[in-house]
């Protein structure tokens, strides 16, 4: 099984940017976690990360060739407008988890709407880092059926 792990925008400030919301644990952290998890238990795992919108899509449309199984984004920012991401999601038929480490709902109210949660199987927000792992949990049994 091929997991696709998408990080958006800011990300790759995880343990430098706002650690009271996001935590000081850096993205390389965060990767070395999930590839150890990956590793574990037999998935072949690749990372990605971006601070631009283009770029993205253009991982989102590789993921397709490639023949990726699952795809975990945390779109960040992108999340609360980007259509374009959204349509990307959207014509890849794989299944799809959105992740955000914050709990957006308790945030400001430009963070409670997500427009790449109606082109997702399922979100997990609000749990930290911890969050890409259960997402790895859930896309596993997605991928089973
Ligand atoms: C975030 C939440 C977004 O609102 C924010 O713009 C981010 C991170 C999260 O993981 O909690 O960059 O996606």
């Amino acid at each position: 099984m091929k997991i696709l792990v998408i990080n958006g925008p800011n990300l790759n400030f995880l343990g430098i940017r706002e650690k009271g919301i996001y935590g000081s644990e850096s993205y390389d952290t965060l990767i070395a976690r999930l590839r150890a998890k990956a590793e574990a238990e037999g998935i072949e795992l690749e990372c990605f990360q971006d601070n631009s919108e283009g770029a993205i899509i253009d991982r989102i449309q590789k993921a397709y060739f490639d023949e990726v199984d699952g795809i975990i984004i945390n779109p960040g920012a992108y999340a609360h407008y980007s259509i374009a991401i959204r349509d990307a999601l959207a014509s890849v038929t794989v299944p799809k988890i959105e992740v955000h480490i914050s709990n957006v709902y308790k945030r400001e109210e430009f963070r409670h709407t997500s427009v790449v949660t109606p082109v997702c199987d399922g979100e997990i927000l609000g749990l930290g880092l911890n969050g890409y792992l259960l997402a790895m949990d859930a896309m596993k049994e997605l991928c089973k059926r």
